[in-house]
């Protein structure tokens, strides 16, 4: 182990990546047949997307590509994380494969690896066809099959290449925010929906992991969670209660159903009391065996941790608060608290509870909405202390043995950044939005030191 006043080094062998999602960088929406996503449809309707733009050109990464792998390449990286748009490969959904949107995955790909880039394909991060939408969407079983075929697409294709595939980025997001809470697509606020939606994108997981293995000898299939550890707001009752239902609505949903424990008792208890829920009637036999399917990764998209005060009582009748608010200066744009222990806790909860057998932290990040200055840089000093903050986590992580395998900084680029629109900048690169132009902030710079001198040091 290294002297840490000196500094940490890095560990062999390891994956440093950035990540993106196709929706939120790629543009060209109605270029070389690409069929319309449920968030094209949500950028549409009015007072959905805060600052009322879409993804049109976003970052227009899908002509300036090469652009952004060798920003990659120069800032020392040795992977890139990015996803595939379904309705660029198979524009309805189902049936007719565009061969154009095949073939621009493809250069990309290949681009990647000539720039010394491995690529982590993720199948599903949000943009399902329009047309799937209008047949039920991840609420109709069907959907589960359609996926099923276009993840077959897409590994016959490119699975000689692509050694690390995700199936699905985030189910709770797709499931709670896109049919819960509406704030993303497909805008749906109904509990009885977003469950069913849980278990289909849970299932459309399990389904696809043969499918990938089958076409991507030697490949490795994986799924990605966006974990959050709960902790209670006091030691009252009523917080304590309040912090287990957080941890099964938002982590042990999904993670316990995919190591092969079914849906946790708990939940689903107050998921049928709320009349959220009747018997689970969707879950049909052999579903759960399709969804624990082994697979060889789990992704953990990391970002806070969750304090968590109970809503059943009144604050009056609550007792005062152990865990105050954190202060603005903690806080990330998004109002998010920076905690880098809670990386560190949740890599190591998930490693001792259901021990996957390889993970990667595959999102980690900061929104902070610096500009370039006079001197043209970007001097992003709290994304930088971020970022530090959080490689020491997952150092920390691996010193007590938990098989961490890669991290991936969100994001490459500042993009789209979904309800919020263009508010708010997650790039280790500062994209002007009128004119394209990409800016390496000082953030970036920072850890290109780190990753070339291999050598975590403290500060700048
Ligand atoms: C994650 C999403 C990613 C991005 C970050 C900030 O939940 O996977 O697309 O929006 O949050």
């Amino acid at each position: 182990m290294s002297d840490s006043s000196q500094g940490r080094r890095l560990p062999a062998g390891f994956l440093w990546g950035a990540a993106t999602s196709s929706f939120q960088i790629e543009g060209a929406t109605r270029e070389d047949g690409r069929g319309e996503s449920i968030w094209d449809r949500l950028c549409r309707k009015p007072g959905a997307i805060a600052d009322g733009t879409d993804g049109a050109v976003a970052c227009d990464h899908y002509h300036r590509w090469p652009e952004d792998l060798a920003l990659m390449q120069e800032l020392g990286l040795n992977a890139y994380r990015f996803s595939v748009a379904w309705p660029r490969v198979i524009p309805q959904g189902r049936g007719a494969v565009n061969q154009e949107g095949l073939d621009f995955y493809e250069r990309l790909v290949d681009g990647a690896l000539a720039r010394g880039l491995r690529p982590m394909l993720t199948l599903y991060h949000w943009d399902l066809p329009q047309a799937l939408q209008d047949a039920g969407g991840w609420v109709s079983r069907d959907t589960v099959g359609a996926f099923e075929e276009y993840a077959d697409v897409v590994s016959r294709r490119l699975g000689d290449r692509v050694r690390d595939w995700v199936t699905i980025n985030e189910p709770w997001c797709v499931a709670v925010l896109g049919h819960v809470h509406g704030s993303q697509a497909p805008g749906l606020q109904d509990w009885k929906l977003g469950l069913r939606a849980a278990h289909h994108v849970l299932l459309a997981h399990g389904r696809s992991v043969p499918v990938i293995r089958r076409n991507s000898p030697g490949g490795k299939a994986g799924i990605v969670l966006i974990i959050s550890p709960p902790v209670a707001a006091s030691g009252s009752a009523a917080d304590r209660a309040a912090t287990q239902s957080f941890d099964g609505e938002f982590n042990r949903w999904y993670l316990d159903p995919l190591y092969g424990r079914g849906y946790p008792a708990d939940k689903k208890a107050e998921y049928t009391a709320a009349g959220h829920a009747q018997d689970f009637e969707f879950v049909l036999p052999g579903d759960l065996e399709d969804i624990a399917t082994p697979t060889d990764f789990l992704g953990m998209n990391y970002y806070s941790r969750t304090i968590v005060r109970s809503s059943a009582v009144a604050e009056a009748d609550n007792e005062p608060r152990t865990l105050p608010e954190p202060p603005p200066e903690r806080r990330t744009d998004m109002g998010w608290e920076v905690y880098p222990e809670g990386l560190t806790a949740s890599l190591l909860r998930v490693h001792r509870e259901y021990g996957p057998r390889e993970i990667y932290v595959t999102e980690n990040g900061a929104a902070y909405g610096m500009e370039p200055g006079p001197d043209g840089r970007v001097h992003d000093e709290p994304r930088r202390a971020y970022l530090e903050g959080h490689l020491g986590a997952c150092l920390d992580a691996i010193d007590a043995g938990v098989p961490l395998k890669g991290y991936f900084a969100w994001s490459l680029l500042d993009n789209f950044e979904w309800a919020y629109g263009y508010r708010m900048r997650f790039g280790l690169v500062h994209v002007d939005f009128a004119t394209l132009k990409r800016t390496v902030k000082d953030s970036a710079r920072w850890l290109s030191q780190v990753l070339k001198t291999n050598w975590l040091r403290r500060g700048t």
